[in-house]
């Protein structure tokens, strides 16, 4: 059989079979980057991966051999769509302690909250449909929703996270199927949104009836000050929780959840149908045994120690060897910062010296959906390194910078 390299239209390649959702994907461009950073010398603040010496491997270990002797039939066969009983109540139960009033009726298991965003794109958005979000934003979030075809409405951040105070017009104007929010040491910004502020984007969802979209997969991990009513406990009728346990766990073990309104999750469980008819019935009673013997709590705990030191050298690094000119935030938990560099510094271009000098980060442009933001400023992660490669990457950063001012 011959296949012909151009289409009648004089489309080229392979694109000419594709849907125009396949023509709107992009790769990610971090996972781009990440290609760079595989070299053994090079210190990398790009991806935000947890620290892969406090896996629980012992522990997993101990998991599956225990599942594989006591239940092998269920735990290699398939199972239901919307996740192993036990593990949703798990969850349920774990989010009323956060007085998140929740069944597990209201519980989706998916394979990573990934999996939750990219269902909701094929749930709520059409093509051209308009979707509410801060910017910076989830890079993931925006590669997800872009191939549905979603128009990305912004608001700009500050250091208290999104700017709920300029949502209103734009509300009243587009009408967006959902509002997306990282309310806990934003993804990349690191920023946490006060209690004001969720109860104004709830007044406003409310007013004007939309939904709301939380995405929180760093809530565990806070190093200082308290805990902040979630949205969902504040308006659990029009908000859709997202969970995982990659930060918490692992992210190898690609396990998720959605909580939403009954309806929601019914459709969700249409829509992941057609995607992988369920996650790994065998991850999933991992995750569960894990999390039902009390460890994770355990661990999270030394995550929290570990990464708030982690945190704090990488605040400190920055204040000993960046030039005048820069600035960042201080979260409060999670596994990124977000810095600023003086204007003379494009980050893009920044990117090429710091590789060279074996370092480096995501340029800030990649979180801006509609790419209008983010040249002068980087995110940084601070879990995966250990302390001395992240004081000897940010001072190698410091150096390429004074380089190109
Ligand atoms: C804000 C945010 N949402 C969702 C995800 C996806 O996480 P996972 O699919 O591993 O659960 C990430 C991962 O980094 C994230 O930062």
């Amino acid at each position: 059989m011959t296949v012909y390299a151009k289409s009648p239209d004089g489309e080229v390649g392979w694109e000419r079979f594709m849907a125009k959702r396949a023509r709107r994907m992009r790769s990610s461009a971090i996972r781009e980057l990440l290609k760079v950073t595989q070299f053994p010398d090079v210190i990398s603040f790009a991806g935000g991966m947890p620290a892969p010496e406090l896996f629980p491997v012992r522990e997993i270990e101990e998991a599956c051999h225990f599942i594989l002797r006591e239940e092998p039939a269920k735990a290699l066969q398939y199972s239901a769509t919307e996740g192993y009983p036990p593990l949703r109540e798990f969850i349920a139960e774990s989010m009323s302690k956060y007085g998140i009033n929740r069944t597990p009726a209201n519980i989706l298991i998916t394979t990573g909250s990934q999996q939750a965003l990219d269902m909701l794109g094929k749930v709520f958005i059409d093509e051209g449909a308009p979707v509410l979000t801060s910017s910076p934003t989830y890079l993931g979030a925006i590669q997800a929703w872009r191939a549905y075809g979603a128009r990305f409405i912004t608001v700009p951040l500050d250091e208290n996270g999104m700017q709920v105070e300029k949502i209103e017009p734009l509300v009243k104007q587009e009408a967006p199927r959902f509002i997306y929010v990282l309310p806990n040491f934003h993804n990349p910004a690191g920023t946490t949104l006060p209690e004001e502020r969720r109860r104004l984007l709830v007044e406003i969802a409310r007013k004007y009836d939309l939904l709301i979209v939380e995405d929180d997969p760093y809530g565990a991990l806070r190093y200082e000050g308290e805990d902040i009513i979630p949205i969902a406990m504040l308006a659990p009728e029009r908000t859709i929780y997202l969970g995982t346990f990659s930060k918490t766990l692992t992210p190898g073990i690609r396990i998720g959840w959605a909580s939403a309104p009954a309806e929601i999750i019914l459709k969700m469980v249409q829509a992941k149908q057609g995607a992988d008819l369920h996650t790994s019935t065998f991850d999933q009673m991992v995750v569960n045994d894990v999390a039902q013997r009390g460890f994770l709590k355990v661990h999270v705990k030394r995550l929290r120690k570990e990464y708030h030191r982690r945190r704090d050298t990488m605040l400190d690094s920055l204040t000993e060897f960046w030039p005048e000119g820069c600035s960042w935030t201080h979260p409060h938990g999670g596994l990124f910062l977000w810095a600023q560099v003086p204007e003379t510094v494009d980050t893009q271009e920044l990117f090429h010296i710091a590789v060279e000098r074996k370092v480096a980060y995501v340029p800030g442009i990649n979180f801006f959906p509609n790419g209008d933001g983010g040249r002068h400023a980087m995110r940084l992660n601070f879990s995966n390194a250990n302390p001395e490669k992240i004081v000897e990457g940010i001072r190698r950063l410091g150096v390429a910078i004074r380089e190109m001012m």
